[in-house]
């Protein structure tokens, strides 16, 4: 390939919608997935995130745009694309009466995977994930951890390019969270590109080079997880309990300080430590914390503090 031209997308989304009626779960929304991306999509509940993994792996037509997978429209061949793609729904889909095994097995059939080495992926997979010992359970013994790790076994099964894990980790303790995410880890190394969506901003911090965040069906920002700090927050936060006296206070001291509220909290975010140092000194009687920014703080400053639903 000329080293001028930018390597093909594995995904590309234009302008692409999705309604329920009258409601736009996704809204003219873009973006694009290179080769071993890992790519994550943020957004409070009811964001879009679900609805548009399920665009990408075929389960949910798109109402308007385009979407290619693949380089294949999602309209045109869904088949072909499914072959090439793992899936880990939100909701475990696994069968409650079978064994570990079985649901692995009933899973190859349905995508029509065959051969000896079947089997041999199987218990493969099954020993990634440290489910061997687990393979004649029935799914309905399984712990939370255990379920979520077949899923993603199952996932891996037809060895495929690009994985879509919708919310791999919700619920599940550390330690299941900790192994999961070194196994992503390796995955990726092996070559696989991975499409995320979760409510961990950690997760999202640790796994992911590029992040999407969504609000109500729209793209509202994208990048490094590290540029999206330092463009919409800055490098720290103040937290300071502060009431409207206080606030008032501060505004008239620094009017270049961007802020937000949350209940009897003031959050003040500032492009670098010494910018709140005076503040701090300040206000060191109240119950105040300076600390770093994360990307929760550009996640909470850009979707808002309320309860969505
Ligand atoms: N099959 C459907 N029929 C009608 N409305 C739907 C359907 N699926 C999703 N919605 C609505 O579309 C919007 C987006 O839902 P979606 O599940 O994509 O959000 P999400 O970002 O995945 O949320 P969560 O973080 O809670 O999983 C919500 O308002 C939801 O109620
Ligand atoms: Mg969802």
């Amino acid at each position: 390939m000329d080293d001028a031209t930018p390597p093909k997308a594995l995904i590309e989304a234009r302008g692409l919608f999705k309604c329920y009626g009258d409601l736009v779960a996704v809204n003219d929304v873009q973006f694009h997935v290179q080769p071993q991306d890992f790519l994550g999509f943020l957004g409070p509940n009811g964001a879009g995130k679900t609805t548009l993994m399920k665009m990408i792996y075929c389960l949910a037509e798109p109402t308007a745009g385009s979407l290619r997978v693949f380089g294949t429209d999602v309209l045109a061949d869904a088949r072909s694309i499914k072959r090439r793609l793992g899936v880990v729904p939100q909701e475990n889909n696994l069968d409650p009466d079978l064994s570990v095994w079985n649901n692995l097995m009933i899973y190859a059939r349905y995508f029509g995977l065959r051969g000896p080495e079947i089997p041999e992926r199987a218990r493969e997979l099954l020993e990634f994930m440290e489910l061997w010992e687990k393979r004649d359970t029935v799914i309905m013994h399984l712990s939370g951890g255990m379920k979520r790790r077949l899923v993603i076994a199952r996932a891996l099964l037809n060895e495929p390019d690009v994985v879509i894990l919708d919310e791999p980790t919700t619920g599940l303790d550390p330690q299941v969270r900790h192994l999961i995410w070194d196994r992503l880890l390796e995955l990726r190394e092996k070559g696989i590109t991975f499409l995320l969506t979760t409510h961990y901003m950690e997760e999202a911090e640790k796994l992911c080079d590029r992040l999407y965040i969504m609000d109500r069906g729209r793209m509202i920002t994208e990048g490094r997880p590290f540029e999206l700090v330092r463009r919409h927050v800055g490098e720290f936060v103040l937290e300071i309990v502060a009431d409207s006296r206080v606030e008032d206070e501060i505004v008239a001291d620094r009017p270049d300080l961007e802020r937000q509220r949350s209940g009897q909290r003031l959050y003040l975010y500032g492009a670098s430590s010494e910018s709140l140092a005076p503040l701090v000194a300040r206000y060191a009687d109240r119950d105040s914390r300076l600390r770093a920014a994360s990307v929760e703080d550009v996640f909470l400053k850009l979707t808002g503090r309320e309860i969505r639903e």
